[in-house]
């Protein structure tokens, strides 16, 4: 059973883990323990008691006849305003008389089986035969009719929470029920409504974000939990380059290996809010939900909000595993099961070798030798459409561009299938260029402000998505394409913040919109695959991988600096989700190129593809490109599906390490890079996790255990070169009949 009650307690268990809450004195809901997996009847209500301590009196309230408590004391699972909680609050409303304090106390709770997926909003779901159970909470203020439903997930054996809350106006929305009740209908405005706030206990800890700006996506960056609050948030619309909706909160000690971890990730894409406050006690309250900033939610009565969802996980083996949980429930219980099982598809795309200036010819060039070479998917990015030539940027026109392409889209889709391989289009669908036919005809469908000029960005300005009519305009002029063209594969852009939206709210209703459309359409749409995009990686959330199972992830393609934006982004998110390629490097070489292994190698590193002008490259660099391809055919369901360790960090040295295990354990890939000269340099071991010790595994001819390879380590010769990388193998003999015709490449490079 995934969920225990006992009188007020209410004992969330996963497989490995127990998140514990209670029911203060029958009002209150507050956070008694989450760690470890604690015994089914503990009880820790005693938690709660240790609140009543003698503080200084003007801060304790009389919360229940005859007690008083320090509130401050109290670890809550929810917090409103005005009653004595000076932290963070969970909910901030405003009433018809202007007053802003609010006191919901517990009305009930139901548990059932399964889980809802969220209204309008993108969450987790489960299937038939998972051991899930929901429990909720009901919360209400008797005196203004403020509602809220506080609702957790247990997902058991992915050691999975979500939290979510619906609040509603509670007062009657008709006259008649009204007057009989004596309680008058009147609006309440939301100031603030975050998905979940949780107070943990007073220790030492420090946070894990994930900050960047285009090109330079998800770096890692660890700081000690102060005193004061700590916002990591998004006001650009989307969840943004800049900061991603997913933090961890460690134990100071905790490494890649070791110690506590908790983890916070909204499965939302627009302005967000994950929130650290260290209280003056010691507690440390975590918020997380839409940004308040400007947020002023009408709810009318009768009316109802419901906040994004929020995943929580929690690791007793340091951040490798935290990552593991979230990659795991991500790919089987987020993104569509149509991708669970299925590879992939190796792209080459023509963005990075011909920018938008391409010919027909050059594209009927570049889709042939990648047949060659063996990829998937011909991938037509930005540049195809509308009238091109008098203004790059005609988004919104999305019909072919015939002086461009005068044989159109059809034709480039049937070359592709001649060479055998499937046709995708880039699109930008939430944008509408200054000069293009749509904004001469639709002026006003833009976010904008009445009476005050819009500001377009690369002449574009964004279309208001809080408008049923654009959604249905976009899902028509998108809809159109797929079907006219035999389309398999979907790019979609978006390379500009908002400016001029008119409040929050309508950010909000633009989410909304938008998650419609990618609903309907991949709904209608099944054989289309979807790949994220924005600037490169300005939306990676798992807001978007429930739709669309992958996300360009920078536009960043030196491979060096790849380095640190895919291994930022495995914190938060799997490797399968990560679309990585082989960009416009230097070639021509006539050679074996080790740049271009390096890049190669780094690509391969996550959900592989191409996006180079392919006649560029030399006969040899063709063979070596087609080497890598095969490879990569050949490891993909251990690199996309297995298990990822962070052996090496490029944020702490020159050596980079991942390891990939197959769910069984019986195939493993390691990726070692180095970005510096290890000339005369240290040795260099890596140590392999997640291998079976008894199992032998064999690579170059060789065999060890897998104790040997975890315990004693690997020892990898350095490369005597600025640049080196390598792909090792290792197979277990029960594969041995399966057997690759490769061992491994290696290759030192310097450029
Ligand atoms: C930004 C994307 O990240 C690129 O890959 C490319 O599609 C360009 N936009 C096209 O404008």
């Amino acid at each position: 059973m995934a969920i225990i009650q006992n009188g007020n307690q209410f004992h969330l268990q996963t497989k490995n883990t127990s998140y514990i809450l209670g029911i203060y004195q029958d009002k209150y809901p507050v956070h008694f323990y989450w760690g470890e997996r604690l015994e089914p009847d503990i009880s820790l209500e005693y938690q709660a008691e240790s609140v009543s301590v003698d503080r200084a009196s003007c801060f304790a309230r009389q919360l229940v006849e005859g007690k008083w408590v320090f509130e401050p004391d109290l670890k809550k699972e929810f917090s409103a305003v005005g009653k004595g909680d000076y932290r963070i609050p969970t909910v901030h409303a405003r009433y018809a008389d202007g007053s802003t304090v609010s006191d919901l106390s517990y009305e009930g709770f139901r548990i059932t089986e399964g889980k809802k997926e969220l209204e309008g909003l993108p969450s987790l779901y489960v299937l038939e035969g998972d051991r899930a159970q929901t429990l909720e909470l009901f919360l209400k203020d008797p005196d203004t009719g403020l509602k809220a439903a506080l609702s957790y997930t247990v997902l058991e054996d992915y050691d999975v929470i979500t939290r979510s809350i619906r609040y509603v106006n509670d007062r009657p929305s008709d006259p008649q029920s009204a007057a009989m009740s004596g309680e008058g209908g009147s609006d309440i405005h939301l100031l603030s409504a975050m998905s979940m706030t949780v107070d943990l206990p007073a220790a030492p800890m420090q946070y894990i974000q994930f900050p960047g700006d285009w090109a330079r996506e998800r770096s890692v960056e660890c700081c000690d939990v102060k005193h004061g609050i700590v916002s990591v948030s998004s006001s650009r619309g989307y969840s943004s380059h800049c900061n991603n909706p997913f933090l961890i909160l460690k134990e100071p000690a905790a490494t890649e290996k070791q110690g506590q971890a908790y983890g916070f990730a909204l499965v939302y894409s627009g302005n967000f809010a994950i929130q650290i406050e260290k209280a003056p006690v010691g507690t440390i309250r975590v918020a997380a939900g839409l940004n308040s900033f400007d947020l002023d939610w009408t709810l009318e009565p009768g009316e109802s909000f419901q906040t994004p969802e929020a995943v929580l996980a929690y690791s007793a083996q340091g951040m490798n595993r935290l990552s593991q949980i979230y990659h795991r429930v991500y790919r089987e219980r987020l993104m569509d099961q149509r991708y669970l099982h299925a590879s992939r598809p190796i792209v080459i795309n023509n963005w990075e070798g011909t920018g938008p200036d391409f010919t027909e010819q050059q594209l009927v060039d570049i889709m042939r030798t990648g047949a060659e070479i063996g990829a998937e998917v011909f991938v037509l990015d930005d540049g195809w459409f509308g009238k091109y030539g008098s203004g790059r940027y005609s988004c919104g026109d999305w019909y072919v561009n015939e002086e461009k392409l005068p044989h159109g889209l059809k034709y480039l889709a049937e070359e592709a299938k001649a060479c055998g391989m499937q046709m995708g289009l880039w699109f930008e669908p939430e944008m509408m260029a200054v000069d293009s036919g749509l904004y001469r005809e639709h002026p006003d469908w833009c976010l904008h402000v009445k009476g005050r000029e819009s500001a377009p960005i690369y002449g574009r300005v964004v279309l208001d998505l809080s408008r049923p009519e654009v959604c249905e305009y976009i899902i028509g002029s998108v809809g159109r394409q797929i079907e006219e063209v035999g389309l398999t594969y979907i790019k979609w852009d978006c390379n500009r913040y908002f400016t001029e939206t008119a409040d929050q709210m309508q950010a909000h209703r633009y989410m909304l919109g938008f998650y419609h459309v990618l609903k309907t359409l991949t709904t209608k749409y099944p054989g289309v695959l979807f790949e994220g995009c924005s600037g490169g990686g300005g939306r990676f959330d798992a807001g978007m991988l429930r739709y669309m199972p992958q996300t360009w992830t920078s536009d960043m393609t030196k491979p060096e600096e790849r380095l640190c934006i895919q291994h930022g982004t495995s914190y938060g998110y799997p490797v399968v989700s990560m679309a990585s390629h082989i960009g416009q490097i230097e070639v021509g070489k006539n050679a074996r190129n080790p740049y271009l292994e390096f890049s190669a190698l780094v690509a391969m590193g996550g959900n592989f593809g191409l996006e180079m002008d392919l006649s560029l490259l030399s006969e040899t660099e063709k063979a070596q490109v087609k080497g890598y391809v095969e490879i990569y055919k050949k490891l993909r369901h251990i690199i996309c599906q297995g298990d990822f360790y962070r052996l090496e960090s490029p944020f702490d040295g020159s050596y980079t390490t991942w390891e990939y295990v197959s769910r069984d354990r019986s195939e493993a890939v390691l990726l070692a890079f180095q970005t510096r000269n290890g000339k005369n340099g240290e040795q260099h071991m890596v140590w392999l996790e997640g291998l079976d010790e008894k199992k032998r595994y064999q690579w170059n001819s060789r065999s060890y255990t897998g104790q040997e390879l975890m315990k004693a380590g690997l020892f990898l010769e350095q490369a005597n070169a600025q640049y080196g990388a390598r792909l090792i193998y290792l197979e277990a003999p029960e594969k041995a009949s399966q057997r690759h015709s490769f061992s491994g490449i290696r290759q030192e490079s310097s450029r």
